[in-house]
């Protein structure tokens, strides 16, 4: 089968389309005729071998898909750690979701990772339904950084049906302009204006409930910077490149805090899956769930594919047609 080979650790120049032998499923796995792919910031890493627990090269990338059961014909989108950018994917039955009929399949690989990353990333801060019933002023305030890439716009959607006042970061006005549409309450052009003092000026220094973190190096500290009484600051990437650096003492003066999540572990849980994908796939039912599609490539530009998000040029999800 075709597919979209690792060969060994590099940036998106290493990408080469091959013919691989068709992978074996293992009891209970099911196997999936692959239509498209959805690029991650996790496959760039995964090729540089800076992602852990993928196996080393050479490798079939990508870790996102949609396309059709081999055993009833369903039409399903789904993740699974690696292997995913091929014409057949060997899967676990709780890592894939049946389709919405009305989305395209373009669509439907934008979803899987960015919007249970996203829903989980307000369910870590506290934030799914806590301020139903209270008053206006209890309206939660959330920062959210790259807010026009794959869980940027993910997070946006998900924060305006939550009722929350959001805050997103972007390299660019167009981009950001891009994300408004979706729920996003204020955005701030960061190659113009320091997120920090932008946040205290737009919350008249109160600062926001909590921070989506997916920078890495100072941006961790500048983060919680930006937090209120109690809040928190998720981290779950760090698209910079550099290791976090700050000192948990300066948590102490607002009782601040810092999680992490990694979707590779919460989704091994489905006490926790099940009710995010209950709440998801209700939303997506009443037609409120809108995956960002910016950018659709043949399988042979993969390259391109990966170069579009380390460069910052991308919108929302980028898309390779496998089949
Ligand atoms: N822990 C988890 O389970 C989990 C799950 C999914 C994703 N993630 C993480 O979440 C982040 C977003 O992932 P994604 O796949 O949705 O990617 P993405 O946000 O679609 O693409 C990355 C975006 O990050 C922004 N960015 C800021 N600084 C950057 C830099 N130094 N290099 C490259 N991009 C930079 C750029 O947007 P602007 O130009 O607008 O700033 C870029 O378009 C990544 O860090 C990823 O590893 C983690």
């Amino acid at each position: 089968m075709k597919s979209v080979v690792i060969p060994r650790y590099g940036g998106p120049e290493v990408l080469e389309v091959r013919n691989v032998p068709d992978p074996q499923p293992r009891p209970g796995e099911v196997m999936v005729r692959v239509e498209a792919g959805g690029v991650n910031f996790a496959d760039l890493l995964t090729a540089k071998g800076e992602y852990p627990g993928t196996p080393p090269p050479p490798l079939v990338a990508g870790r996102e898909f949609c396309g059709h059961r081999e055993d009833n014909g369903q039409r399903v989108m789904g993740y699974t750690q690696s292997q995913a950018f091929a014409e057949r994917v060997a899967v676990r039955p709780e890592f894939i979701w049946p389709t919405p009929e009305k989305w395209t399949v373009e669509e439907c690989v934008a979803f899987p990772v960015t919007f249970f990353t996203a829903y989980l990333a307000y369910w870590k801060a506290g934030l799914i339904d806590s301020h139903v019933g209270q008053p206006p002023s209890a309206v939660p305030r959330v920062l959210i950084h790259a807010v026009a890439g794959g869980v940027g716009t993910a997070a946006a959607q998900i924060g305006h049906l939550l009722g929350i006042e959001t805050f997103g970061t972007s390299s660019s006005d167009e981009k950001l302009e891009r994300v408004k549409p979706l729920g996003l309450t204020h955005g701030i052009n960061y190659t113009r204006d320091d997120y920090v003092d932008k946040v205290r000026e737009l919350t008249g220094d109160e600062g926001v409930d909590a921070v989506f973190e997916m920078l890495g190096g100072e941006h961790v500290k500048k983060s919680v910077q930006c937090l209120a009484w109690l809040g928190r600051v998720i981290t779950y990437g760090a698209a910079s490149g550099e290791r976090a650096a700050f000192d948990p003492r300066m948590l102490y003066e607002r009782q601040t805090s810092v999680h992490g999540l990694w979707l590779s572990k919460l989704s091994l849980h489905p006490e926790i899956m099940q009710p995010a994908w209950q709440r998801l796939s209700q939303w997506i039912a009443d037609d409120r769930l809108h995956p960002q599609v910016g950018h659709v490539l043949p399988m042979e530009k993969s390259g391109d594919a990966y170069r579009l998000l380390s460069d910052r040029r991308n919108y929302g999800k980028v898309v390779l047609r496998i089949a």
